[in-house]
């Protein structure tokens, strides 16, 4: 009976993994969850518009994945697949990635990525060599069902209208520092917890809207500000640049301003989690796909400081 109580426990404690902590946990700074209790204000049927906005939209229409807001005129008319999507599990690209493919951190910056690359890593979240390190995370898997159900031309359409935007500049603003606001997890960020109180930031990085009223309106010239410790850029630059004994010379692959060369992407000035994740999802095995065996070796004695570190400092590169 002892046993069989024993092995019941074990099988809870597997059913329940997401929320066991160990080493090899991926950090919930990177991987922010929206506490399953939280519930939206329902729209109160008033017009939203933002600073400079061609156009006004109610907060139904902000919130429709089948239509998010055209704010700006300051990027081609989107395609289809980009500006509706398909229903019912094909949410339109610029809903997540925004119009003009700036993305956001629980998502991923799309403007000026090569058109194979796109192709490519849209085809793994399809076939699942490109998974999460937080298996359930739920942009992750909107983003392997949008991957699963769209057509091989809608995503050569979108790749060709994301691959042609430029990237823009200062859209993550890196400060160092000891103290944060005290956050709680909202839209799939941290945000400050509206209590007033600061908390060090430890071995994290705090990565939050600007202006969360204007991020909440799904305003796509309205960016983000990241947090990171003090002396962390610092740290990141040495190790990207010379490998610190511990990892290659990123810009052998990546190019000497971390741009990108050919096909292997950019580095500079995406978001810092996203970053993160990114080399702790090649370290976990969950993110496999073709180019993985590349990056394997770069993370491999990589500890969760160098990364955070090296996120820092390729965040606060120009894109
Ligand atoms: C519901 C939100 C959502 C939608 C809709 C969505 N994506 Fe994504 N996309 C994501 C998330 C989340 C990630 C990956 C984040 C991560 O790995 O941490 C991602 C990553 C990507 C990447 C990888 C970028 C890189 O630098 O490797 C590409 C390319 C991409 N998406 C293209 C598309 C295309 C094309 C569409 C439309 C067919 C689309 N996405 C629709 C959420 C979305
Ligand atoms: C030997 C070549 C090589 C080196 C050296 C290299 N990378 Fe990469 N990196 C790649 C390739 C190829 C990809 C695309 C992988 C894929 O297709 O999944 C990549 C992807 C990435 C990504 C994901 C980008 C995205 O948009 O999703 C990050 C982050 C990254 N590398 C960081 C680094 C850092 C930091 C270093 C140096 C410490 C580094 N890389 C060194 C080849 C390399």
């Amino acid at each position: 009976m002892r046993a069989r109580n024993g092995l019941i426990l074990v099988a809870i404690a597997v059913f329940a993994g997401n929320a066991l902590v160990s080493a090899a946990d991926p950090p919930p700074w990177a991987y922010p969850r929206v506490p399953p209790e939280t519930r939206v204000d329902p729209d109160d049927g008033k017009p939203r518009s933002v600073p400079g906005g061609a156009r006004t939209y109610s907060v139904t229409q902000i919130r429709d994945f089948f239509a998010p807001p055209a704010w700006y005129d300051d990027h081609p008319p989107m395609p289809g697949i980009v500006g509706k999507g398909r229903q019912p599990r094909v949410y339109a690209c610029g809903y997540c990635h925004l119009p003009n493919g700036v993305g956001k951190p629980e998502n991923a910056r799309v403007a000026g990525l090569p058109v194979e690359y796109i192709k490519q890593q849209v085809a793994e979240f399809r076939s699942g060599a490109r998974k999460s390190s937080s298996p359930g995370l739920l942009p992750h898997v909107w983003m392997v069902e949008a991957a699963q159900e769209a057509t091989e031309a809608e995503v050569d359409e979108a790749a060709r209208y994301f691959s042609a935007l430029p990237p823009p500049k200062g859209w993550y603003k890196v400060t160092e520092t000891e103290t944060v606001p005290k956050t709680r997890v909202a839209g799939w960020i941290l945000v400050p917890d509206g209590s007033g109180q600061t908390e060090p930031i430890g071995q994290r990085i705090v990565e939050t809207a600007v202006d969360l009223g204007r991020t909440g309106l799904r305003d796509y010239h309205s960016g983000y500000v990241t947090y990171v410790p003090v002396g962390s850029v610092a740290k990141g630059e040495a190790l990207v640049k010379t490998g610190g004994g511990k990892t290659m010379a990123c810009g052998v692959c990546h190019g000497a301003d971390m741009r990108g060369v050919a096909n292997v992407p950019r580095i500079a000035g995406v978001s810092a989690i996203y970053t993160f994740r990114q080399m702790f999802d090649f370290q976990s095995g969950a993110r496999n796909g073709k180019g993985a065996p590349l990056m394997k070796p770069v993370v491999a004695k990589l500890t969760e400081e160098d990364m955070l570190n090296i996120s820092a400092y390729l965040t606060s590169l120009e894109p």
